[in-house]
């Protein structure tokens, strides 16, 4: 009996410590399966990479979508990886490809990376797992930032661009999301001489509301915020602008001269 008691109070202890080192280092979200380079290659362009970005894979699995960042692009790239074993291939392909100094892989979950630092990042993960990362990519990458996921949208939050490429065995669509600034509130404006109020709502990239010039209240068409560049219309009028902060700057006008007058824009609320 006694020593029943003893081998179960080593079985609960070794189920605890599974939980823990569970907790500490999760499984995977997906499995590893390789983006063909040249499929690889396309999502670096869509996203526009330049000499000028850092590039994280989030799911990096053996490094391919990081090296050729860094070495067909001049990026600096980061790899994330939950799978130790593939993390160091990865290191050993950069060292091998003569770009470890600009390829770092991380042993670590996707979840719990701070990815402030990116100003692109790739994806091929699923459509579920994608949801779940929606709104750390939306809090944590800056305006401008690009996102570019193969195969997998992100629900409501359409892409900017979706291109098909052909693949070695088929054909793949790759996303490209914008991350936008923040525009929703009440923007106190000046249009030339005139005063306004400019009242937005947004969703995503997307803008729509009013802007209440001379008594008229006029319903924003075409409302869009690609990373911190604002364009709608309202009426006759097209605007577009530059939103840092709460402030925006830019130009306004009609017809055959959109940009006739200066904008300016105070968010007050
Ligand atoms: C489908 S593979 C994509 C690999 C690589 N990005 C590519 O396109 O070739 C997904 C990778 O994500 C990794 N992964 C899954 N869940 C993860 C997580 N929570 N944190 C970090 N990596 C994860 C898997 O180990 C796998 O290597």
């Amino acid at each position: 009996m006694r020593r029943r008691l003893a081998l179960l109070a080593v079985l609960a202890a070794v189920v605890a410590g599974c939980a823990e080192l569970r907790a500490r280092f999760p499984g995977p979200d997906v499995l590893f399966i390789a983006t063909p380079e040249a499929v690889g290659v396309e999502m670096l362009r869509l996203a526009a990479v330049t000499a000028g970005d850092v590039v994280f894979d989030l799911g990096s699995g053996d490094g391919r979508v990081v090296v050729a960042a860094a070495r067909d692009f001049g990026a600096r790239g980061v790899g994330v990886e939950i799978d130790a074993e593939l993390v160091q291939q990865s290191r050993d392909t950069a060292y091998g490809a003569g770009v470890a100094e600009r390829a770092t892989f991380l042993w670590q979950d996707l979840f719990a990376t701070d990815l402030r630092e990116a100003t692109v990042v790739t994806l091929y993960l699923r459509d579920d797992v994608n949801l779940r990362l929606r709104p750390k990519l939306l809090r944590e990458l800056a305006p401008g930032s690009r996102v570019v996921s193969r195969d997998f949208d992100m629900g409501d939050w359409r892409p900017d661009r979706v291109q098909r490429v052909r693949g070695p065995a088929r054909d793949h669509r790759l996303h490209l999301w914008v991350v936008p600034a923040d525009g929703a509130g009440v923007w106190r404006t000046r249009l030339g001489e005139r005063e306004a109020l400019l009242n937005l709502t947004q969703r995503y990239q997307l803008l729509s509301g009013t802007l209440s010039l001379e008594g008229r209240e006029l319903a924003i068409a075409g409302g869009r915020l690609a990373g911190d560049r604002i364009t709608f219309t309202a009426g006759a009028l097209s605007f577009s602008g530059r939103l840092t902060g709460d402030a925006i700057e830019g130009r306004a006008g009609e017809g055959i001269d959109p940009t006739a007058l200066a904008w300016t824009a105070r968010r007050v609320r």
